[in-house]
């Protein structure tokens, strides 16, 4: 239960193990046609959506070298790893980069970014680059009202990370008009590590005229020409597009809403119980991520703590990044996971601070009858 890679069902897995057919054949075309109208639907969106063979890293990459030019002024927000890792992007390809940063745990501010780009009466700032779902905290930023705030500047893009977000909990990307989302195979998909995804709004391509950082592999508009005949640039992981068409197709029969719904319950079911076992939220609670909780563990090393539940229940938790190694743990509760998932889990945690001492017995009990009853509703 760790945030990516996530389970992948047994239909997925029989999907890869077919043997590999030609990139170039009507076959595969076929099947371009349909991943990509299906993540268009999953996406939300009549922009193209873009497949690459790559992590997710690869797609954010790809958004900001072929939307900017060097020196190009952007807001970064950074509250977590993930938006760190963007600000070392941004500032590698020579970007002047307006930091918008806050306490890991907590959400970005949006009216941080309102005020910044009220500000910018000459228009100088190109894009502002963030995280939607920040996997290392187990925070969801505002992203609608940050987009709202980015509409309002008209010319600025919006490049996002929905790498844990998308597949999770909705991102509508037309109805908040988001010009860049990026996202990956290994998470909210169901399926393994090697394909990323980016939708390109029609102002994203107009500012790709203009760009002139480098790009290579992942110029886009390679991408985007190929589409057009259903077809790849290069040799695309051929065996994950069948993965891909299989969990696509099982995402429309479950329906938008029900993933989301699922993705909420966990989150709660978690949450909530976690609570009843006296430990601690590490995320402001009103921006709870739904796909990843992470939990304080006090005066207890998380690292040991973690090492106890894979050793005794087979149950692989996340770590803490950074200065949160041995502070916290993450339990990942996104894609291709179930009620049992939740009450496995939950039970492994209750058991392990039972053992510790740091519970009773009556705890544990209300933890369950927690967990049960937050499956139930809805
Ligand atoms: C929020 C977020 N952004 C970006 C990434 C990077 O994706 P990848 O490791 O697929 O490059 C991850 C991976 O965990 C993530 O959780």
């Amino acid at each position: 239960m760790i945030p990516g890679p996530t389970p992948v069902p047994e239909k997925v897995l029989q999907a890869l193990s077919k043997h590999p057919i030609g990139h170039r054949s009507k076959e595969f075309q076929e099947l371009v046609e349909s991943t990509t109208r299906n993540l268009q639907w999953l996406h939300q969106t009549k922009n193209d959506v873009l497949t690459i063979t790559g992590s997710g890293t690869a797609a954010m990459e790809a958004g900001i070298i072929n939307t900017l030019s060097k020196g190009d002024k952007v807001i970064c927000g950074e509250n977590g790893k993930f938006g760190e890792r963007w600000v070392k992007v941004a500032m590698e390809y020579g970007l002047d980069v307006i930091k918008i940063a806050s306490k890991w745990g907590t959400p970005l501010n949006p009216e941080e970014f309102k005020k910044i780009l009220g500000e910018d009466i000459q228009k100088e700032i190109k894009a502002v680059i963030l995280t939607h779902s920040e996997t290392s905290t187990g925070v969801i930023n505002d992203l609608k009202t940050i987009s709202s705030y980015i509409q309002e500047h008209k010319t600025a893009l919006s490049i996002v990370d929905c790498v844990t977000s998308l597949g999770a909990c909705n991102v509508p990307i037309d109805e908040w008009k988001l010009d860049i989302v990026a996202s990956g195979s290994q998470k909210g998909y169901m399926i393994p590590p090697g394909l990323s995804f980016i939708a390109v709004s029609q102002k994203a391509w107009n500012a790709a005229e203009k760009s002139n950082l480098p790009k290579f592999y992942l110029n886009l508009k390679s991408y985007k020409k190929s589409l057009l005949s259903n077809s790849n640039p290069y040799t695309p992981a051929v065996n994950l597009v069948f993965a891909l068409d299989e969990s696509l197709k099982m995402m429309k029969e479950e329906g938008l809403h029900n993933i989301f719904l699922r993705h909420k319950k966990h989150k709660l079911a978690i949450s909530n119980s976690i609570k009843a076992l006296k430990l601690k939220l590490f995320a402001d609670e009103k921006y709870l991520s739904p796909s990843i909780t992470a939990i304080e563990t006090g005066e207890l090393d998380a690292e040991e703590f973690r090492k106890t539940i894979k050793n005794k229940y087979d149950i692989l938790l996340a770590g803490g990044q950074d200065h949160l190694k041995g502070k916290i743990f993450r339990v990942g509760h996104l894609g291709y996971v179930n009620d049992r998932d939740i009450i496995t889990v939950i039970t492994a945690i209750s058991n392990t601070l039972l053992d510790l001492g740091k519970i009773t017995s009556q705890e544990v009990g209300e933890a369950l009858v927690t967990v049960s009853k937050n499956l139930e509703s809805n």
